[in-house]
């Protein structure tokens, strides 16, 4: 079972293999942006994946495109909404709500 350890604030959130980063965050109650539902059309769930990123599920069209349009973006960065989590441990850090819009 993945363990999500969330940037800043250090906080662990125990999840479940299949499930996208942005699930798990919600189900925490973690506070992240998703304006469109996960859809990989706003950009708004935009993070930075520290540790983990090799486990995760790969960008995909969708999600590259969206992630050019952003600014700010960088070889860690992934939609929350997008990546997959598999079965090793992950760290994000939380960009806040300004990122991406
Ligand atoms: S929620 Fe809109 S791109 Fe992820």
């Amino acid at each position: 079972m993945p363990v999500l350890t969330i940037q800043p604030s250090g906080k662990t959130i125990p999840s479940v293999e299949g499930m996208s980063i942005l699930e798990a965050l919600l189900a925490a109650g973690e506070p992240i942006a998703h304006k469109c539902d996960g859809k990989a059309e706003c950009g708004s769930c935009h993070i930075f994946v520290h540790d983990g990123r090799k486990s995760l599920s790969k960008v995909q069209r969708l999600e590259n495109e969206k992630l050019d349009t952003l600014v700010g973006i960088g070889s860690k960065s992934r939609l929350a909404c997008q990546a997959k989590l598999g079965n090793e441990n992950v760290t994000v850090e939380l960009l806040g709500f300004g990122s991406g819009l």
